[in-house]
C-alpha cells in the first residue's frame, strides 16, 4: 500500500503539491488523474524518493522508499520512458539494473518476453520507438517482481493496440494482488482501465473515489424530446408545459429540446395531456470527459486563449428557448428523426409495435433471421 499524508512539494514561489492524502490498496488499479501540471509526476517522484518533499510524509507499506530494505524487489516504477542510456542494448540495460539488485539473469528474459520485447532485445535502445521505449521503462519496472508498481503515463505516445495491452497487463497485475498506481492525463482511458480514481488539480486533491462512483456522480442524466416537425407550435407548446412542471428545457440547435430534472415517463405524459406529438424521447448522458474538464477546469495550469475545449466549459452551451423572451427560435430542418434499424433488420425501418409486449419477439426474430 502507499500512503501519503498532507503531502506537499513547492519549488521556490511554486507549489507543485499541495497537502496530498490518499491511499493507493493493493489488488485494484488505482487511476492518478489530473491535467498537465498538476503535479503527477512530482508526487510520483516523491513516492520513490527522487524528490524530497517540503511537508507532510509517503510510505511504501509502512516505510518513506529509502528506507525500504532492498527497495527494487518491492517497488518497481516507469516514470521516464527516455531514461536509457542510447547506446546499450535493451537486454544489457536489464541485466546492469538486474546485477545491482541482485535479481538473477533469467529474470531478464522472462520481462523481455512479457513486454514483447524479445526480438528487439539485442537492438541499441536509441534506435527504439516511442511504443518500445514505454514497453522496456515496463519491464524494468517488473524487474524485481514488486509488489508496488507505479506508472507515470504509461500509454502516453502507444497505438490503439498498444494502449489495449498496457490496460490489460495493468489489470493483470492488480488481479495478481499487487497495488498499481497509473498516472494520465486523459479521462477515456483511466475510465476503462482505473477501479479507483485520484484525481488533483493544481496539486490539491480533486476526487478520490471508485470509477462507477465517480462516473455516476459526474455524468449527468438529460432527456433528448422532439415535438413532430409536422406541427409548429408542438414545440412551444411542449416547452411551456416541461417548464411549468418543473423541467429545466433547453433548446437544441437542431430544434429538439434537452430536458432536465423530469423523468421520460413524466415527459411522456406532459406532451401526452398538452396534445403534442412525439417523434424523439430519449435518455442521454453527458460525457464523463466533460465532467473531468469542468471539474479540472479551474485547476488547469496552461490553456491557450483559443482553448477549443473552452465551449465544454460554457454554463449553458444551448440557446435559451424561445417562450423565455430569448432569441426567436432556430429554423428546425426538414429531415425528421427516425431510430435507425436494428441489426438484423436487414435495413427496413423500424416500427414500434402497438404492443410493448412485442418489442422483446420483433427483436428476438430479427435477430434469429440473421443466422
Ligand atoms: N524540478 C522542478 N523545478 C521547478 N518546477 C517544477 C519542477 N518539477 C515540476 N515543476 C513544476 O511543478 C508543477 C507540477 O509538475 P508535474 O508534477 O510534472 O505535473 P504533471 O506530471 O501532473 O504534468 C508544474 O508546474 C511544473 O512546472
Ligand atoms: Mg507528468
Amino acid at each position: 500500500m502507499i500512503e501519503a499524508v498532507g503531502l506537499t512539494k513547492r519549488f521556490g514561489a511554486k507549489t507543485a503539491v499541495d497537502q496530498l492524502s490518499f491511499q493507493v490498496k493493493p489488488g485494484h488499479v488505482t487511476g492518478f488523474l489530473g491535467p498537465n501540471g498538476s503535479g503527477k509526476s512530482t508526487t510520483m517522484r516523491m513516492i520513490v524518493g527522487l524528490d524530497r518533499p517540503t511537508s507532510g510524509r509517503v510510505t511504501i507499506n509502512g516505510l518513506p522508499f529509502r528506507e525500504l530494505p532492498n527497495a527494487q524487489r518491492h517497488v518497481g516504477a516507469l516514470l521516464d520512458a527516455k531514461a536509457v542510456h542510447g547506446g546499450r542494448r535493451a537486454r544489457t540495460h536489464l541485466l546492469s539494473i538486474a546485477q545491482l539488485s541482485g535479481i538473477p539473469e533469467k529474470r531478464v528474459d522472462e520481462v523481455l518476453a512479457v513486454v514483447g520485447l524479445q526480438d528487439a532485445a539485442r537492438q541499441r535502445t536509441k534506435g527504439f520507438s516511442l511504443g518500445m521505449g514505454q514497453r522496456l521503462g515496463i519491464a524494468t519496472a517488473l524487474l524485481g517482481d514488486p509488489q508496488v508498481l507505479l506508472f507515470d503515463e504509461p500509454v502516453n505516445g502507444l497505438d490503439p493496440e498498444g494502449i489495449l495491452w498496457v490496460r490489460n497487463l495493468m489489470r493483470r497485475l492488480a488481479a495478481e494482488g499487487r497495488t498499481v498506481f497509473v498516472s494520465s492525463h486523459l479521462m477515456s482511458e483511466m475510465a476503462l482501465t482505473a477501479d479507483h480514481l485520484i484525481v488533483i488539480g493544481r496539486g490539491r486533491l480533486l476526487a478520490d473515489m471508485g470509477t462507477q462512483e465517480f462516473i455516476a456522480h459526474n455524468s449527468a442524466g438529460f432527456a433528448r424530446v422532439r415535438a413532430a416537425d409536422t406541427d409548429p407550435d408542438g414545440r412551444e407548446t411542449l416547452g411551456r408545459a416541461l417548464s411549468k412542471a418543473g423541467g429545466r428545457v433547453l433548446q437544441e440547435p437542431d430544434g429538439a429540446l434537452r430536458v432536465t430534472g423530469l423523468e421520460l415517463p413524466g415527459i411522456s405524459d406532459l406532451a401526452h395531456a398538452a396534445g403534442v406529438r412525439l417523434w424523439e424521447l430519449s435518455p442521454h448522458r453527458a460525457s464523463l470527459e466533460e465532467a473531468y474538464m469542468r471539474m479540472t477546469q479551474s485547476a488547469v495550469e496552461y490553456t491557450s486563449t483559443e482553448d477549443p475545449r473552452a465551449e465544454l466549459w460554457e454554463q449553458d452551451p444551448l440557446a435559451l428557448p424561445a417562450w423565455e423572451d430569448g432569441p426567436s427560435a432556430p429554423e428546425v430542418p426538414q429531415a425528421g428523426f427516425f431510430a435507425p434499424p436494428p441489426p438484423g433488420a436487414g435495413g427496413k425501418p423500424f416500427l414500434m409495435p402497438s404492443n410493448p409486449g412485442e418489442l422483446a419477439s420483433t427483436a428476438k426474430d430479427s435477430a434469429e433471421d440473421t443466422r
